[in-house]
C-alpha cells in the first residue's frame, strides 16, 4: 500500500491510540502532525500556544501538511483536531474521519489513567463548555473533508482496526 492514511477527528477521540495499532498491524509507518511541530518547535504544544499563539500554531499546520503531501508515502498519519483545515488534507492521502459523541469523547478521556493530563495539556479542551461549542461547530465539517468514516464510539481497538482495515482494502 503506497497511499497514506490521515487520521482526522476532535481532541481525545482516540487518534493517536488507532494509528500506533494500525502501524503495529500493518507495513505502514507512522507519524503524529503535532509530534513533528513539537520536535522542530522543541516546546509542547501548550507552550506554543502560550508564547507563540494560535495563529502561529495554524501556520506550522499548513507548513506540515505541504510537507507531508510532498514527501511521505505508505504512512499512517494522526492529525491534532484542527489539522483537518489546512488545503492539502486530501492531498496528503486517505481522510479517515473518526467519530464519536462529544459526552463519548470526555468519557473515554476520564477513563484514562493520566486523565486530568490528558485536559491539561490540550489548550482548547480546558474550558468544557466552549470544547462542546467547537466540537458542534466542527462536527460537519470533519464529515465533509472524509473519504471514509469510522464510528469509534464504545467500540474496542480491535473492532476499529479491523473495520479500517477492511474499508481500505
Ligand atoms: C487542537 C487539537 C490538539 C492540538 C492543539 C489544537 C485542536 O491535538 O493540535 O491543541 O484545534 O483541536 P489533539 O487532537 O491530538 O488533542
Amino acid at each position: 500500500m503506497s497511499q497514506n492514511l490521515v487520521l482526522i477527528g476532535f481532541m481525545g477521540v482516540g487518534k493517536g491510540t488507532i494509528a500506533r495499532t494500525l502501524v503495529r498491524k500493518s507495513d505502514m509507518f507512522g507519524l503524529d502532525s503535532d509530534d513533528l511541530i513539537e520536535s522542530i518547535e522543541n516546546k509542547k504544544i501548550k507552550t506554543i500556544f502560550e508564547e507563540d499563539g494560535e495563529e502561529y500554531f495554524r501556520a506550522m499546520e499548513r507548513k506540515t501538511a505541504r510537507w507531508l503531501s510532498q514527501n511521505v508515502t505508505n504512512t499512517v498519519i494522526s492529525t491534532g483536531g484542527g489539522f483537518f483545515k489546512v488545503d492539502e488534507l486530501n492531498k496528503i492521502g486517505k481522510v479517515i474521519y473518526l467519530m464519536s459523541s462529544f459526552d463519548g469523547i470526555i468519557t473515554r478521556l476520564k477513563a484514562q489513567p493520566n486523565a486530568q493530563e490528558k485536559f491539561n495539556q490540550r489548550p482548547l479542551l480546558k474550558d468544557i463548555n466552549k470544547a462542546r461549542i467547537l466540537f458542534d461547530e466542527r462536527a460537519p465539517m470533519y464529515e465533509k473533508k472524509a473519504d471514509i468514516i469510522i464510528n469509534v464510539e464504545n467500540k474496542n481497538i480491535n473492532k476499529i482496526i479491523n473495520t479500517i482495515l477492511e474499508e481500505i482494502k
